[in-house]
């Protein structure tokens, strides 16, 4: 089945050390900011987050990258109008990267991710914080135990361009029953590339994209409705990414 061959990519994947193989997590692994990285994080933040347009300040780089998540729990909260306080899920979350400063935030965090072992991860570095609970996931699905109605926010950072589009689909229709009425879920896409994909590629970690019309799309036929969507690109490259905030119909 296509979603336990999914399963079974990110389990080798996560087991073969994904995130540490990956430069752009390097902060979590030890190693600090430079001074003139830190510089990035103030010009990063004093960007006008209210417009639908962004264009980042600095090119493409792993240390944009870097910044861009350092600074993650302050523009994300200058971009969009989110619940600040309730039961958050983190899904797709990793090794608790975000899911420590939301478990900082949120009365109760979920933290859900496909692959149990990036699960065992992030239980061990977050085990000192006690109101969070960690799941495993299915391809298409949010956790079984995860009542109606029962969430305020559900962020999901950097997970649906490495899914097939039926997958995203299928996790943001169970979202729209499990927001509470005033209940908002937060992702980002890659655009500009791929949106014309329908099967990623393993060795590209799948990387689909959506244009504007077909995140629209995403949320309307989950049954969310769209808040805010914000482009942010940088003017000498072609791929941008898409942020999206959608709110439950109610
Ligand atoms: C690029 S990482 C982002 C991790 C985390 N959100 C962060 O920003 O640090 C993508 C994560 O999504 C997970 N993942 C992939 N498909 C998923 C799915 N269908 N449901 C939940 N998690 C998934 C992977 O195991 C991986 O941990």
């Amino acid at each position: 089945m296509k979603s336990d061959y999914f399963k079974s990519m990110w389990e080798k994947m996560q087991r073969e050390g994904y995130f540490r193989h990956h430069a752009d997590y390097s902060d979590h692994f030890g190693q600090a900011p430079s001074a003139d990285e830190r510089v990035m994080d103030t010009k990063l933040l004093e960007l006008d987050f209210r417009q639908d347009e962004i264009s980042m300040p600095f090119g493409y780089s792993q240390e944009l990258e870097r910044s861009v998540k350092r600074t993650e729990s302050e523009w994300l909260y200058k971009m969009f109008d989110l619940p600040s306080s309730g039961v958050a899920l983190d899904l797709g979350c990793g090794f608790g990267r975000t899911t420590g400063w939301m478990a900082k935030q949120y009365a109760q965090v979920i933290a859900s991710d496909i692959s149990s072992v990036v699960i065992e991860e992030a239980r061990k570095n977050l085990k000192n914080m006690k109101n969070i609970e960690f799941c495993v996931n299915e391809a298409d699905s949010i956790p079984v135990s995860i009542n109606d109605r029962s969430l305020d926010l559900v962020y999901i950072f950097t997970v649906f361009q490495h899914i097939h589009r039926e997958f995203a689909a299928g996790i943001l229709k169970q979202v729209a029953t499990a927001l509470k009425p005033e209940g908002k879920v937060v992702f980002n896409l890659l655009s500009d590339i791929n949106e014309q994909v329908d099967d990623g590629a393993e060795d590209t970690e799948w990387t689909i994209g959506y244009s504007k019309d077909q995140a629209i799309a995403l949320v309307e036929n989950s049954g969310l409705s769209v808040e805010r969507l914000v482009r942010w690109y940088r003017p000498e490259n072609e791929v941008s990414w898409l942020w999206v905030c959608a709110k439950s119909n109610g």
